[in-house]
């Protein structure tokens, strides 16, 4: 089953759908027209849960569709049972290379032993396994969490200087790496401030529904709160209608620092509604089919690939808008 030539002619790609691998996963294909040289790879997203989500699901689409890659997509609807049936299904089915973004960071060994069983090579994209061993996959391509949490900590530390500031914390979904990275580099980057106290912190699962909610909360039992730092865009525009809704000004009574940097996200930080993002690439599809080539052609890949990102203020975001892509 291991096809490795990439043909132009393989690059004719076709929409179908593939049966569906955990609970209610919506599935979709791209199917290469069954030429033997086409390399298989089988997706399991985390879900849908943010402007981000939707934007990385499309660039993978995209581009394995430009590789002449067939690819088979599952989403686990944010449930690692059902990344983990996707997974085991897509080692039945036989794929070439498996590729996916976990949902939470542990528990993932028994499943990539099985592919490894199964000689079929696996690439971590996005989010990291905490595993001690590194042999389960061939490499990680994504950001550096802990770099945006100190990013966006480091830009607190400047903006508030040395007066008393109260921060709640949206944390993403509990156990995932960008939720524990986030949190830990923010942490650090303000622990030489204890002027900066962050007096209350709870998941809102990445998504704008669960910041909305828990900010109501927040704002119910915490009358003094200075600023906002939600582990994503989603969560901080659910915060912003929270925020409204109790009578108060998002970006001037509360300030929110966000990351991702989709456009929902950098159009409230221009109309002056957010204050700090912290750019997170959900570009990397191109970067995973490439990898995938390599590994199937038995090239060398490197183990980590980081992802290049940067940071917007206001005045960047008005800037950046009319081009940005997702
Ligand atoms: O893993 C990347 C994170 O997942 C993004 O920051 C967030 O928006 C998404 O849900």
């Amino acid at each position: 089953m291991l096809k490795k030539v990439l043909t132009a002619a393989t690059a004719a790609v076709l929409i179908g759908s593939l049966a569906a691998c955990g609970g209610e996963d919506s599935v979709a294909s791209s199917e290469a027209g069954g030429s033997s040289d086409t390399i298989t790879m089988g997706f399991a997203q985390v879900g849908a849960e943010s402007g981000w989500r939707t934007a990385n699901t499309k660039s993978i689409q995209e581009s394995a569709k430009a590789a002449g890659i067939e690819l088979k997509f599952s989403d686990a609807q944010q449930k690692q049972e059902n990344q983990i049936k996707a997974i085991r299904s897509y080692i039945q089915q036989k794929v070439d290379v498996i590729a996916f973004s976990p949902v939470v960071e542990t528990g993932w060994d028994s499943v990539l032993q099985e592919a490894k069983r199964a000689k079929i090579p696996v690439i971590l994209t996005d989010r990291a396994v905490d595993s001690e061993d590194e042999t389960l996959y061939e490499t990680f391509i994504g950001s550096d969490f802990v770099e945006e949490g100190k990013k966006a900590g480091e830009w607190l530390v400047q903006e508030v200087g040395t007066a008393e500031t109260n921060v709640v914390e949206l944390q993403g979904t509990t156990g995932a790496a960008p939720a524990n990275d986030r949190r830990d580099g923010f942490e650090e980057a303000v622990s030489g401030s204890p002027n900066i106290k962050v007096i209350a912190s709870q998941t809102g699962d990445f998504t704008r529904s669960g910041g909305k909610e828990v900010m109501e909360a927040f704002l119910k039992s915490n009358p003094d709160i200075d600023v906002v730092y939600a582990h994503n865009d989603d969560m901080g525009l659910g915060a912003i209608e929270a925020i409204e809704a109790a009578g108060k000004v998002p970006g001037q009574d509360i300030k929110i620092i966000t990351v991702d940097a989709v456009k929902d996200g950098m159009q409230a930080l221009a109309d002056g509604k957010i204050n700090f993002i912290v750019e997170c690439s959900p570009l990397l599809g191109d970067q995973l089919m490439d990898a995938a080539q390599k590994v199937l052609a038995g090239e060398e890949v490197e183990k980590r690939i980081v992802t290049e990102e940067t940071t917007f203020t206001q005045e960047q975001a008005v800037e950046a808008l009319p081009t940005r892509k997702y």
